[in-house]
């Protein structure tokens, strides 16, 4: 299946597929004629996925280079690295970049596209449930800084996006609740439909069914598409519905020094609290109630490492570089499916609800 992304000049097809990584070269091959490839992965999925790989090398002449696994890594000398070896390899401007893993492979290899030669194309083949809903569209590149994540990075589109399902068999449980967060978050911003989808299909998508998981991956990377082209470089703000959640999210990860928790996981945590919020300032309707209850009740939250402590959490997000003029937003589900973006949340209502959602 095809999903387009409508951004003019810049638009390109998400084709989601499942075990169709051996048709992948001759895609690539039709598409870019002539063209010469370099694929980024990282060490761990190079040694999962090195038959594969090693077949694609042969087909479509590429050259592989692999980097050290992990959010420590999505560093300005890791992307130093990865041009320095498209330089040695005597890469063109015509030539084209493939990423192949996660979130992490995906925004540095699409940072090093975006400056390598000024910028060339590349394709994100995304491996972990996030980086097939979230991360691989949307064309926003980074690497981290000590600062914090993703401040140096540039707007560069992939020109295709090949998000092969058969690849989330590998993938551990905890990395995969990771995306389910980024996938259940679309239930609560992307229409009525999907939010009554996720309802019916919350238990079976976690237990991995192939249909009802593929029908979520397809929604999410619609809904995603139909977002970003309302708001391609993130000016107009449709885009900040994206960020349900990740207000209490971000708190999260750095009350757990950016180590304990993963991303996802704090995001679960975020859309928990956001729906907690919604209910005590009365953006859900009585009628609505059941609904959100029914669904809440069966999210099966991650453990944390301890509770974290109310005033320090909402410190926390007094702090994040996303608070304007002191405020602090948060996207905040109204009727199922539609979010609403607030600024005026009283601190006590934030402190009454960290002190009710977490053990
Ligand atoms: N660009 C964006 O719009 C955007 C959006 C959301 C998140 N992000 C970024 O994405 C990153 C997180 O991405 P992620 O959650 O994919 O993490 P990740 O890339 O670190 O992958 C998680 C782990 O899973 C492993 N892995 C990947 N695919 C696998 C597979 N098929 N089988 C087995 N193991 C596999 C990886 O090696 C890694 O250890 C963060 O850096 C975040 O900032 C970017």
């Amino acid at each position: 299946m095809n999903i387009p992304v409508n951004l003019g000049e810049n638009s390109y097809y998400i084709e989601l597929e499942h075990k169709a990584a051996s048709s992948f070269p001759q895609r690539v091959k039709q598409l870019f004629k002539g063209c010469r490839f370099a694929l980024i992965t990282n060490t761990t999925l190079y040694s999962l996925y090195a038959d594969l790989l090693n077949r694609w090398k042969v087909e479509l002449d590429l050259v592989i280079f692999t980097i050290p696994d992990g959010e420590s890594y999505k560093t300005l000398q890791t992307w130093s690295s990865i041009l320095d070896f498209l330089l040695q390899s005597k890469l063109e401007r015509s030539s084209v970049i493939i990423a192949f893993g996660g979130g992490v492979v995906g925004d540095i290899t699409g940072f090093a596209a975006a400056t390598f030669l000024r910028g060339v194309r590349y394709i994100q083949v995304p491996t972990t449930l996030l980086a097939m809903v979230d991360s691989s569209v949307g064309g926003k590149t980074a690497v981290d800084h000590c600062t914090g994540k993703n401040l140096i990075g540039a707007f560069h589109h992939p020109r295709l996006v090949f998000a092969d399902t058969s690849f989330l068999v590998t993938l551990s449980d905890r990395e995969f609740l990771c995306g389910y967060a980024e996938l259940f978050k679309y239930g609560f911003i992307g229409g009525r439909d999907m939010f009554s989808f996720i309802t019916a299909n919350h238990d079976a998508i976690l237990r991995r069914d192939a249909s009802p998981l593929r029908e979520g991956i397809q929604r999410s990377i619609a809904i995603k598409a139909q977002i970003v082209e309302q708001d391609q470089f993130e000016t107009t703000g449709d885009r900040a519905l994206l960020n349900l959640g990740h207000t209490f999210a971000h708190s999260l990860e750095k009350y757990f020094n950016f180590s304990e928790i993963l991303h996802g996981e704090a995001v679960y945590w975020g859309i928990r609290c956001a729906v907690e919020t919604s209910k005590r300032v009365g953006l859900i309707a009585a009628s609505d109630m059941q609904a959100y209850d029914s669904l809440i009740s069966r999210m099966k939250m991650p453990t944390l490492p301890e509770k974290p402590q109310p005033q320090v959490l909402y410190e926390n997000m007094s702090s994040d570089k996303k608070v304007a003029s002191g405020k602090i937003k948060f996207v905040l589900p109204s009727i199922p499916g539609t979010s609403v973006i607030r600024a005026d949340i009283p601190q006590q209502i934030i402190i009454s609800v960290i002190e009710s959602v977490f053990p």
